[in-house]
């Protein structure tokens, strides 16, 4: 992709949501839109379901959702990942109900139909009564046919004919190896627990959030004071000057993939310096410095500091520093967000918990500033009919965009690029997706 937002398209089953510059509310508040991203464009694209780490051993499982459909992710006996479907052959109810946990199979809590961890239907009470032909086996469990990992990434498809995850990750591939190869890239775990919580917004809302670079000093004014004032020039204090003039950008990764990179700055000098206190960050450095030498500590710290990275995978995984953001669209002005944090096998428990105290400190004081902001936002977009257009055109005009030493695209870091881009990408499928259906 090399126009960032203003790719030709051959369908116009949508074009009427789209002009230059602008996309239609109905994008956010038309239940009928919804239900045709829950199909076309979770139906036919990569979809994240969750790390590797998260069901290290034979027959762990958890629940997730390829959009709307709610799905098990399972290690199998071979190791291998399946994605079942979690729905009954029967009359549909879901054969898991516990978040996550162990076991060799599932059986559902209607009837008792039971169906091993691979899908196929193992038993059938009274089945007699299905006639002398009936086999369990033709009721197996529906499996989401393509289910492929990148480096501990898990994505799922409903789409049999979907291009190869790598080819769908594009320029999103570099970045996430660059996420992981930091600190020697030790495997990151994802096994510290989540936080939880449903906003009263479109999906989205909070894909657009995270590719804003303009918000940052106005909706999170408090915390960046707050910063400030106690510990000077720390954490993201960048954002108070003219930040678009500053080294911080936004960056086209490709197939609606996009990034705003903060570590021309945060990470210019030393990002642990740049870091702003947190409990027992004296203590931490002390104890790192006489176990590892003063270069070896300073340096494992810096790698282990927010990555300085918001990489925006398309459509639902987003990593903000260590972090990792999945989102669940539910309805549509209905979200699940979950935050994972991260840890990294085999490093210093120092290092681990420092992370630890960087990832309470984002989702519990900043994501509050956003999600007023999402709510908001849906509350405008759904209840005034007569103003129908959403802005997105920041430096859509200016000619400030270049390709980067990397070959990749980038703008200055307020832009809008990456509404641009991934409104692309989902018109791309959503047309592909209404094609297919007629
Ligand atoms: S709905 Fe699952 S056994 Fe009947
Ligand atoms: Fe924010």
């Amino acid at each position: 992709m090399d126009d960032h937002g203003t790719l030709p398209l051959t369908g116009t089953a949508y074009a009427h949501l789209f002009r230059p510059g602008y996309v239609h509310r109905d994008l956010y508040a038309d239940p009928a839109i919804f239900a045709q991203e829950m199909r076309h464009l979770f139906g036919r694209t990569w979809v994240y379901v969750g790390h590797e780490s998260e069901v290290p051993n034979v027959n762990d499982f958890m629940m997730r959702s390829i959009g709307r459909r709610p799905v098990i992710v399972t290690r199998l006996d071979s190791g291998d990942i399946a994605v079942l479907i979690n729905r009954c052959t029967h009359r549909g109810a879901l054969v898991c109900r516990t978040q996550r946990g162990n076991a060799p199979g599932f059986t559902c809590g209607y009837h008792a139909w039971t169906y091993r961890n691979d899908g196929s239907c193992i038993g059938v009470p009274l089945k007699h009564a299905y006639g002398a032909d009936f086999h369990p086996r033709q009721n197996s469990l529906m499996r989401a046919p393509r289910v492929q990992s990148y480096r501990g990434f898990i994505f799922a498809s409903m789409n049999e004919a979907v291009p190869p995850l790598i080819e769908h990750l594009a320029g999103a591939r570099q970045m996430l190896d660059q996420w992981l190869d930091r600190d020697g890239g030790r495997p990151v775990l994802v096994r510290n627990g989540e936080m939880q919580f449903l906003t009263h917004a479109n999906w989205k809302t909070v894909y657009d959030n995270a590719g804003d670079g303009y918000h940052p000093p106005f909706s999170h004014t408090s915390m960046l004071r707050v910063f400030a004032e106690r510990y000077g020039d720390v954490d993201m204090q960048y954002y108070s000057q003219n930040f678009d003039e500053s080294p911080i950008l936004s960056k086209d990764l490709g197939n609606g993939h996009t990034m705003l990179d903060q570590r021309p700055a945060m990470h210019a000098h030393s990002a642990w310096a740049r870091q702003h206190v947190q409990p027992g960050r004296e203590v931490m450095e002390a104890a790192l410095i006489s176990q590892h030498g003063r270069e070896r500590a300073l340096q494992m710290l810096d790698d282990s500091t927010g990555s300085g990275m918001n990489l925006n995978i398309f459509p639902n995984l987003l990593i903000i520093g260590n972090q990792i953001q999945l989102l669940e669209p539910q309805a549509v002005n209905r979200t699940v967000v979950r935050w994972f944090s991260t840890t990294l096998e085999g490093a210093p428990p120092e290092i681990n918990a420092t992370r630890m105290r960087m990832q309470e400190d984002f989702p519990s004081f900043g994501e509050v500033d956003d999600t007023a902001q999402f709510e908001s936002c849906q509350r405008g977009l759904e209840d005034v009919p007569e103003l129908e257009w959403v802005d997105i055109r920041r430096h859509m005009s200016t000619g400030a965009g270049r390709v980067d030493t990397d070959g990749l695209w980038r703008e200055p870091i307020s832009s809008d690029l990456h509404l641009r881009c991934y409104y692309d990408a989902w018109r791309r499928i959503m047309e592909a997706g209404e094609a297919a259906r007629q």
